[in-house]
């Protein structure tokens, strides 16, 4: 894994939900750190805690929840030391958010033309609106958006879905934030208008330097996007690595479950396997592994919380029987 420095490093973060029915730990010891232009792919399944990641991260966390402990650093900057004014001014400006549904960054009764130069002139005063129409239309182009200057004019329901999420995503883009976090934006659209978006956007980042966290349970998208993965089971991390590591040499059994339940062309002829039983309740977890009622390979070691092992070239898992790096292992 690179030295160069992270734009944020995120070290034990736990965010808890403190409901009538008890403490959920959405976020539970969570550590994460990413480097300009670098993609982090964040997967798991659902209620796993990704989104809660995100929120936390960008200050959005509300009552019941709350942050209780963990570091957040945005370019050396403590974030949970921020007061509302500056949290503001970072959302959308250092970091931006892409949420799955498009219209909770889009106004349904505004002219896209006026929420993008808002957005502009919200963070740049002195850009004058000309030049602020000016940057909408180039950063509708980069994402694909056919006659920018026409479609400006248009409401937000005069899109279609896909075209929509693009144009969340280039506003987004518009002050070109050092992180982006991408809650699950392209999950609601079809694989081809997917795979565009995730390679526009893929080769935006790297234009601009921006580094991502993108959210998904698809871990299909992460192979073709993310450098760095990171699997989160329970609200805490299972096995982190670089991508191409963490797909083809997973440690974790909730890893290899969720790689063996994805359809491809081992799969050809024979019915897709499935990670037995349902994600735990949060606030009902087994004590130690939080996955050990579901794993083929969990003894009475696993009723204790498994360590995380020495990283291997980055490759980390929190497991007491981990598959070792071969093939032949994964029969369990
Ligand atoms: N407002 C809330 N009140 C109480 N508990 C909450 C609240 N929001 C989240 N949680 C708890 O946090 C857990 C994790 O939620 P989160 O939205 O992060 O899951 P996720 O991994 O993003 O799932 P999905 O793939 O379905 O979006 C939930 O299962 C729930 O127990
Ligand atoms: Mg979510």
């Amino acid at each position: 894994m690179t030295r160069e420095e992270s734009i944020l490093d995120v070290k034990g973060l736990k965010t808890y939900f403190y409901t009538r029915d008890g403490v959920a730990r959405a976020v539970d010891g969570v550590s994460l750190s990413i480097q300009p232009g670098k993609i982090l792919g964040l997967v798991g399944e659902s209620g796993s805690g990704k989104s809660v990641t995100g929120f936390s991260i960008l200050g959005l966390v509300d009552h019941p929840g709350r942050i209780t402990e963990g570091n957040l650093l945005f370019k050396g900057k403590d974030l949970r030391k921020l007061n509302d004014k500056e949290l503001r001014d970072l959302r959308g400006n250092g970091i931006s958010m892409i949420f799955q549904d498009p219209m909770m960054t889009l106004n349904p009764v505004l002219r896209i033309d006026l929420q993008m130069i808002e957005a502009i002139r919200a963070h740049d005063r002195s850009i004058d609106r000309k030049s602020a129409f000016s940057r909408c239309v180039e950063a509708l182009q980069q994402v694909g958006i056919p006659e920018p200057e026409k479609r400006l004019k248009a409401y937000p329901h005069q899109f279609s879905g896909g075209m929509r999420q693009r144009v969340a995503i280039a506003i987004a883009l518009l002050n070109k934030p050092d992180l982006i976090i991408a809650d699950e934006p392209t999950t609601a659209l079809d694989v081809t208008i997917q795979a565009q978006i995730l390679h526009e956007v893929q080769k935006l980042c790297r234009e601009n330097n921006t580094a991502m966290i993108w959210i998904t349970h698809d871990l299909t998208v992460v192979a073709g996007l993310a450098d760095q993965v990171h699997v989160m089971y329970a609200g805490k991390i299972v096995e982190e690595g670089v991508t191409g590591d963490v797909i083809d040499r997973p440690l974790h059994p909730y890893t290899v479950g969720l790689i063996d339940s994805v359809p491809g062309n081992n799969h050809r002829g024979k019915p897709l396997k499935q990670i037995p039983g349902m994600t735990p309740s949060l606030l009902n977890l087994p004590e130690g592994c939080a996955f050990r009622l579901r794993c083929s390979r969990a003894d009475e070691a696993c009723s204790k919380v498994p360590p995380i092992t020495e990283p291997v070239e980055g490759h980390k898992v929190c497991c007491f029987h981990p598959y070792l790096p071969s093939p032949e292992n994964r029969t369990a």
